[in-house]
């Protein structure tokens, strides 16, 4: 089996962990990502530019991207449904920006108040003013394996809106499964299927742990050569229009396995479990991670 020997870990714990957590401090915030930045990570989403009605959580996003130490090497990213958003991302120095579809029509309306045709005719002025600031832009599909409103999603529905958004020029397509549905034959043959019209170095796969999945449809997926994965600290975190979604992936167990499997990331596991534990005791919970409870009982164990 080839696998690759290297691996990008995009954190996305900031922004799809916090968005649908309990509304924690704009501090607790800040150290979250400081702490991040710390662990050796390249790419942190630290905010998102959306209707404050609809996701009040990430109201504060211009203030956590001002008030957190950069550390060199890093990448910020925000997301950017419009070009309003676009233009806060822009005053706030986001790095990189990320538009967000979905493969699904009925997710599509209820996450962004419009059809996948009217979400690329959104999308394509975001895409012109970040390329004419030089900041780069990320893609990414929801619903990939399955969706909350409509169920099954057809895999070539999944094609034809990475595609899309490829052609308007996202240099990256992460590909959601939003709701944790996924099971590895699957998922294998959904980015087989993408992987066709889109180069595999420019794909990336956004797994939630819902059904407890994430890990094996990972492991099923490797093999095909992917190599950039999103995974949220703590296993933070969930989607406000996915109801009963729970968080993605955690970080330290995508960073366990790969560390055991020889697959380098140059992030540090136990920095990365120290965030964690930061922000879930900001939050009044455990992790959800079962290496990072692993590693907190064995230090308590003796
Ligand atoms: P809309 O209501 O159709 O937009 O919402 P609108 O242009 O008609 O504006 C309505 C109001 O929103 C106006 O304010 C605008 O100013 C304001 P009002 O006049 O009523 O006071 N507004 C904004 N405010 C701040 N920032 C903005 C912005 N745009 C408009 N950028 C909109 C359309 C997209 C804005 C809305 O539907 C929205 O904010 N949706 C957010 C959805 C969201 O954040 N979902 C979670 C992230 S996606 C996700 O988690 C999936 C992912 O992780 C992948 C996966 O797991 O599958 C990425
Ligand atoms: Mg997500």
């Amino acid at each position: 089996m080839s696998l690759p020997s290297q691996v990008r870990i995009v954190e996305v714990g900031p922004r799809d962990g916090l968005q649908n957590e309990k509304a924690v401090s704009t501090e607790a915030k800040v150290a979250l990502i400081n702490a991040l930045s710390k662990t050796g990570l390249r790419t942190i989403e630290a905010g998102s530019f959306v209707s404050p009605k609809w996701v009040p959580q990430m109201a504060d996003s211009s203030e956590v991207l001002s008030q957190i130490e950069r550390a060199q090497g890093v990448t910020y990213s925000a997301l950017t449904p419009n070009l309003k958003g676009f233009d806060f991302a822009l005053a706030a120095k986001a790095d990189e920006v990320a538009i967000f579809g979905a493969a699904s029509e009925a997710f599509s309306q209820k996450n962004i108040n419009c059809s996948i045709a009217e979400s690329i005719e959104r999308f394509a002025p975001v895409v012109e003013a970040a390329k004419a600031q030089g900041i780069p832009v990320r893609g990414y599909v929801s619903c990939v394996l399955g969706c909350p409103y409509q169920g099954e999603v057809d895999i070539a529905d999944v094609v034809r809106v990475s595609k899309l958004l490829h052609e308007l020029g996202c240099y990256e397509i992460s590909l959601g499964d939003t709701i944790g549905t996924g099971t590895p034959l699957k998922a294998q043959q959904m980015l087989s299927a993408v992987a066709e019209q889109i180069p595999m170095e420019q794909l990336a796969l956004h797994f939630h742990n819902t059904y407890g999945q994430a890990l094996a449809n990972i492991m099923a997926c490797l093999p095909l050569g992917v190599s950039v994965l999103d995974s949220a600290v703590a296993g933070l975190g969930g989607c406000p229009y996915a109801k009963g979604a729970s968080g993605n992936v955690a970080s330290e167990d995508v960073l366990y396995m790969l560390n055991g499997m020889g697959i380098e990331t140059g992030v540090n596991l136990n920095a990365m479990i120290e965030a964690g534990h930061a922000i879930c005791t900001a939050l009044g919970q455990k992790p959800r991670s079962n290496v990072s409870l692993a590693a907190l009982a064995a230090k308590t164990a003796v």
